[in-house]
């Protein structure tokens, strides 16, 4: 199946990336390469582009897109890792990894490249994860209750929809799709769950449909939405790291160095707000000290105070673009 996934922000990303030619930059959710086509594009036969993903099918649709622009390595195994070797080049360089990008550190330790002019995550799943059917990601389409983005790790969505306990499935809809009706859904899976197993994403967002009132499920346009965000929040752990990696990722950067964050619902979003406005405070004194005594210099400068959201244009022509907000923050 061809990788489809239309880039959101695009411009807005490679205007703030401020992008050097002989740059080094870190595209973390590579997908189908849609922002590091444009930022290879840019770049000179000393310029090099790290990408990463973890889902093979991005590794494979970026390569062969990046392979137009650069030369292409791409790296799976720690084995790569540890013995890849920069050559000079006629084309600038893309090095795409299969890994999770909250293993940056040690990958790049490895890799020999801690340093980056600009730095991209674009967070959440790609457009071909959600209509490939088999993925399990959508609830509007008959497949395995699946969700992984790395099909070699191990826990999946029906391991949580059919194991876990009442109060904690209840807990995962509330604490990462606040979801209003997180307990009767969660109530009504105990229930289904003692006649036969949940093996269907469709088998699933019918028991959340009955677990709401009517005019909740024809108003929301997609009533399952919610919890499915939550449970591929859980089964892909993409929250409980993302501060850490941010603050890592931010102090990555060289002199002048932006790091841009797209995210896609509140609870990225506040992430990535408050990583940033931590690491932009000048003074960390507690707040009854009549004058600074800390010494404490800021990492970055906020570039953007308030997030860069689609334009009218581009949420007509990609309607996954309306939720979509940029933050972008400078090294100093
Ligand atoms: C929104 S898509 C990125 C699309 C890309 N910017 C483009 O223009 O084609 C997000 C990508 O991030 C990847 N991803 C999500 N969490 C990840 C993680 N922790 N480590 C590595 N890749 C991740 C997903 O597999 C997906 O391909």
């Amino acid at each position: 199946m061809e990788f489809k996934h239309i880039p959101v922000l695009l411009n807005e990303v490679i205007e703030n990336l401020n992008i050097k030619p002989d740059g080094k930059y870190l595209d973390c959710t590579v997908g189908g390469a849609g922002h590091s086509t444009e930022i290879a594009k840019k770049l000179n036969k000393n310029g090099i582009l790290v990408c990463f993903d973890r889902d093979e099918d991005a590794i494979c649709a970026s390569s062969s897109r990046l392979s137009v622009f650069c030369n292409v390595h791409v790296l799976k195994t720690v084995e790569d890792f540890k013995t890849f070797a920069l050559k000079s080049s006629n084309k600038p360089t893309a090095i795409i990894c299969k890994t999770n990008y909250n293993d940056c550190e040690q990958v790049l330790k490895e890799l020999k490249l801690e340093k980056f002019d600009g730095i991209l995550i674009d967070l959440g799943v790609s457009s071909h994860q959600i209509d490939t059917a088999e993925r399990g990601f959508s609830f509007r389409q008959e497949a395995k209750l699946d969700m992984r983005m790395d099909t070699s790790s191990l826990l999946t969505a029906s391991d949580i929809v059919n194991t876990y306990t009442e109060k904690e499935l209840a807990d995962i809809f509330f604490k990462y799709g606040e979801e209003e009706f997180s307990r009767s859904i969660a109530r009504n899976i105990i229930k289904e769950r003692e006649q036969k197993q949940i093996e269907t994403t469709t088998q699933l967002a019918s028991i959340i449909e009955k677990s709401m009132p009517a005019k909740i499920v024809y108003s929301r346009g997609g009533a399952s939405k919610k919890v499915f965000q939550a449970l591929r929040i859980v089964v892909n752990n993409e929250l409980e790291p993302l501060s850490n990696t941010i603050e890592f990722l931010a102090k990555s950067l060289n002199f002048g160095g932006r790091i841009c964050v797209i995210t896609f619902h509140s609870l990225e979003d506040r992430i990535a707000k408050d990583v940033f406005k931590e690491l932009a405070k000048t003074c960390v004194c507690p707040s009854n000290f009549p004058k600074c005594v800390c010494g404490h210099t800021a990492d970055v400068k906020l570039i953007t105070k308030k997030p860069i959201v689609a334009g009218e244009f581009e949420i007509k022509e990609n309607s996954r673009s309306a939720c979509a907000k940029l933050r972008v923050a400078e090294k100093i």
